[in-house]
């Protein structure tokens, strides 16, 4: 049996691998597979997200006769003072293929004059797996800060530049990338994820 992650992003795949290393089981991404259907994320809230993409590429592995875990995630960026924008639009939010520079410009600009205590945000993640017998389980994980009154940091990439973590003193573009995976939305919703699996029925089997 082996965990196949839905992603071809290659960043996600050395995190997933670095985080689930102990389980000592074969971590695979969709592409390493060969996989490439297309997946229409219409879901309106992270967990029916994680959910789409990791039973769309379930059913197709199934078909191939795979007994397989899939696991795929999805994360994004909540403002409270604006009604938890961009959400799971994080991505699309003024257009897939806008720069950042300029996402992270509009949201400076839409809370200004807006004090510190409502500049509250957070990143989400939320990992969904499909187990072999159709079962599935989300984790959730965020990570709590403050949109920020101009860019920081030249780490990281999307909203980084503009998250503070109060917590840490410093902008999410500012840490390294390891300290980062063990601090953030994704690396806790990986290692609750992990302890799962761990615990669970399919992977004392495997
Ligand atoms: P995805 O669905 O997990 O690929 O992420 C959706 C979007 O959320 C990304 O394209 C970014 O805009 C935003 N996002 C998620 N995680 C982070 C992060 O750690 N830093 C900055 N932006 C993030």
């Amino acid at each position: 049996m082996k965990i196949v992650f839905a992603t071809g992003n290659e960043g996600k795949m050395r995190e997933i691998r670095m985080i689930m290393s102990d389980l000592d089981i074969e971590i695979k991404s969709m592409k390493e597979l060969g996989i490439d259907i297309p997946i229409d994320e219409n879901g309106t809230t992270f967990e029916e997200n994680a959910q789409i993409k990791a039973e769309a590429i379930a059913q197709e592995l199934a078909r191939r006769g795979e007994r397989v875990i899939v696991l795929a995630d999805d994360s994004g960026l909540e403002v409270d003072y604006l009604g938890k924008e961009p959400g799971v639009y994080s991505a699309r939010y003024m257009g897939e293929d806008t720069p950042y520079s300029i996402k992270n410009a509009s949201l400076i600009k839409r809370l200004e004059g807006v004090p510190d205590e409502k500049r509250t945000a957070r990143f989400v993640c939320v990992i969904a797996a499909v187990m072999p017998d159709g079962t599935s389980y989300h984790t959730r994980a965020t990570v709590e800060g403050i949109i920020g009154y101009e860019e920081k940091g030249a780490n990281g990439f999307g909203y980084d530049p503009i998250f503070y973590l109060p917590e840490y003193g410093k902008y999410s573009a500012e840490f390294a990338p390891d300290e980062k995976n063990r601090i953030s939305h994704r690396g806790k919703a990986l290692e609750k994820m992990k302890e799962y699996l761990k615990n669970s029925k399919t992977f004392a089997d495997k």
